[in-house]
């Protein structure tokens, strides 16, 4: 190639680099596939090295530096950072709502309505970025909201930064403000090779995204796939703002800047401001990033400066907090609880804490491993974590808190319960107790039987059930089934009425279905999704308690693990007797109805490039509800590729194999009747 040529090619391929980076790492709405990226990415790489002349700094390539700081320079801003009030409550967020209103109709301000922007309070670290004419030039930290750390390095290896502006209206001088976090999965990846190396562990993401912005060398912070959303502006000359808050949010968008516009709702009212908050927090869990709370702005950016701040607290925004999911506490006692499948579980005795809306006194330490890697001592403060309907767990101890007097633990050589020796088998992190008579482990296998997800015998909690088997009433969850009136009431609190209600229940429960019934059996292994996939399969208790192992393992979703834990249940002679027992009772487990539509059972599909009418995620969802099933890569087992615009190899690879392909007009039609 000549020079010109090469440099043609160069600022080609810088083009669309940054085109497909934007829409994978901004818009989250990929065109083509990793492999494709790579190839581009690899090719400019190779040219650049070639000709280094034509290395520029905005360069995709040039993300990491090279050279390590000695120190995080301070930087002192132009306008200050500000921080934002709290509310925890509708009351309190009612009178922020009418101190709003008050100082709005101090002010000469019609406040018939006001708009609020509800956003996500992410939990990660508040920076600011400057482009000067459509460059990123400097990154900081909040710091004290004045003075911040240039950590302009460090952001430059974040991917949804971006290195340069888009389109031609850009600002002169921008000053952007959002958060740098790192996404829940990357936290849990982050961890776990951190495990694996024996580095101590961090207890949230909040706390990796800060180590990691704050590196001296980044190239270590390139390693941590931090993410970035903005929500709002510092300076800006060269342009004008909008005229509110969520129009800014477009402008910013349209500069190229990642906005979380799906989450930025528009409330009409006070009223639907906290409508929009329990919607929200009842989505956190599911989100791919953690939230503290919800953020409320008013929409209006003159009704913004003319509420202006206090202290350090904008008037005119607040954050209206989240129950919090984690709280200190401090660990009594460390015991060992066994399970259903014998597995031997740290369990940790605390001090009483509130957290996540109910009080904790016990949280699980997982394994010994687990504590080994959080050096968590007995008398230790701790951070524990309720999310939703998850079991509380230790995240953390607090070192810094001890006083010399805590205890380091041992994990048993024996069993608690029966006393037989404790195994660890290979390749795996937990203790357990191989003895299945073991009294611990008959319990827990109850517990579990009764329990809402598999036969749901409400009415029945721990407390009765252990008396129940304390009294050898029950010895096995099939004489749940010949319990009589007399040997119930006989038990402590119980009452004529609950006696009647406990036996009503456990009558209601023989009525079940097949995939709760294999779950309530407890095999290891075996979950609630598992338990439907399989049931789904077979349709019926004595089919599934005959299948191989190898005929298990060819149910699409069913892994060597499970098809051997199910058969290895069913060899056992108790095991099957035990199912006899339970059907010779009167529990009927039916089969799942077949699902509706299972037009393309059998059927492999692969997706290549982008559809109309769907995202990959929904022509996946079209796909597998009518029976079919979505690979990754094109083989001669594949029945069909869907080609979309832009497609790119597997295209070229279902034409090398000749697999038949389909437009979006035929996999409609497909969808619709047929193959
Ligand atoms: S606005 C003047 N919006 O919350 C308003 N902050 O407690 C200043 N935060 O330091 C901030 N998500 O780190 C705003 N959508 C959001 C936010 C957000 C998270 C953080 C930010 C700030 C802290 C204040």
């Amino acid at each position: 190639m000549s020079a010109p040529k090469i440099k043609k090619r160069v600022e080609e391929l810088r083009k669309e680099i940054e085109r497909h980076s934007y829409l994978y790492y901004v818009l989250d709405r990929p065109e083509i596939s990793d492999q494709q990226y790579d190839l581009l990415y690899r090719e400019l790489e190779k040219l650049e090295q070639e000709h280094p002349e034509l290395i520029t700094p905005d360069s995709p390539t040039q993300r990491v530096g090279q050279t390590p700081q000695s120190e995080l320079k301070k930087v002192e801003r132009a306008l200050p950072m500000l921080s934002l009030s709290n509310v925890f409550s509708v009351e309190e967020f009612t009178e922020f709502d009418e101190r709003v209103r008050r100082e709005l109709a101090r002010n000469e301000v019609e406040t018939e309505k006001v708009e609020y922007v509800c956003e996500p309070k992410y939990d990660g670290l508040a920076i600011e970025l400057t482009y000067r004419d459509g460059h990123f030039i400097l990154g900081t930290t909040r710091g004290d909201g004045l003075v911040g750390e240039d950590v302009t390095v460090n952001l430059r290896t974040v991917n949804s930064i971006p290195l340069k502006l888009q389109g031609k209206n850009f600002p002169k001088l921008l000053e952007v403000r959002g958060e740098v976090y790192l996404p829940r999965k990357d936290f849990e990846k982050l961890n776990e090779d951190r495990a694996s190396a024996g580095d101590p562990l961090f207890a949230n993401p909040r706390n990796a995204a800060a180590g990691s912005l704050r590196q001296l060398d980044p190239k270590i912070t390139a390693e941590r796939p931090l993410a970035f959303y903005c929500y709002g502006v510092g300076r800006l000359e060269g342009a004008s703002l909008p005229k509110t808050h969520l129009k800014t949010l477009d402008a910013l968008a349209e500069w190229g800047l990642r906005v979380n516009k799906k989450y930025s709702h528009l409330a009409e009212s006070a009223k639907e401001v906290t409508r929009h908050y329990e919607k929200l927090e009842a989505q956190r869990n599911d989100l791919p990033y953690e939230l503290d709370g919800m953020v409320v702005k008013v929409d209006r950016l003159d009704w913004q400066r003319l509420l202006g701040e206090k202290s350090r607290d904008p008037r005119w925004a607040t954050a209206w907090k989240f129950p919090a999911q984690e709280e200190v506490t401090k660990l009594k006692a460390i015991d060992v609880q066994v399970g259903r499948t014998g597995v031997i579980t740290p369990v940790a005795r605390l001090e009483p804490v509130h957290v996540g809306g109910v009080t904790v006194e016990n949280a699980t330490l997982h394994n010994e491993d687990q504590i080994k890697q959080k050096d968590v001592r007995i008398g230790d403060y701790v951070i524990i974590r309720r999310a939703g309907e998850v079991i509380p767990e230790v995240v953390a101890s607090l070192p810094q808190r001890r006083t010399g007097h805590e205890k380091k633990f041992e994990m048993p050589k024996k069993c608690p319960s029966c006393g037989s020796h404790l195994v660890r088998e290979e390749e795996e992190v937990a203790l357990r107790c191989d003895n299945a008579a073991c009294p611990a482990q008959v319990k827990a296998r109850l517990y579990h039987f009764i329990s809402r997800h598999a036969m749901d015998v409400d009415g029945l909690g721990e407390k009765t059930a252990e008396q129940l088997m304390d009294k050898e009433l029950v010895k096995d969850p099939s004489d749940l089934y010949h319990l009589k009136y007399e040997q119930i009431i006989s038990l402590e609190r119980m009452a004529e009425k609950s006696t009647q209600n406990l036996l009503d229940s456990i009558e209601k429960s023989k009525k079940t279905t097949l995939e709760r019934f294999l779950f309530a059996l407890g095999i290891r292994h075996v979950g609630e999704h598992v338990a439907q996939v399989i049931a789904s399969h077979y349709g019926d208790i004595h089919k599934i308690m005959d299948a191989t192992a190898e005929q298990l393992e060819e149910i699409h979703e069913v892994g060597p693990e499970v098809a051997k834990s199910l058969s290895e249940f069913f060899l056992g002679k108790a095991n099957r007797k035990l199912v006899e027992r339970l059907l010779e009772a009167g529990v009927r487990p039916a089969a799942p109805a077949r699902a509706k539509d299972q037009s393309l059972a059998g059927k492999t599909f692969v997706l290549t490039g982008g559809l109309e009418k769907f995202s990959r995620d929904q022509a996946k969802k079209e796909i597998e509800d009518r029976g079919g099933r979505v690979s990754s890569s094109v083989s001669k087992k594949t029945d069909y590729v869907v080609v979309g615009t832009d497609a790119g190899s597997k295209l070229d690879k279902a034409k090398e194999l000749k697999v038949p392909t389909l437009d979006e007009k035929a996999f409609v039609a497909l969808l619709e009747k047929g193959p």
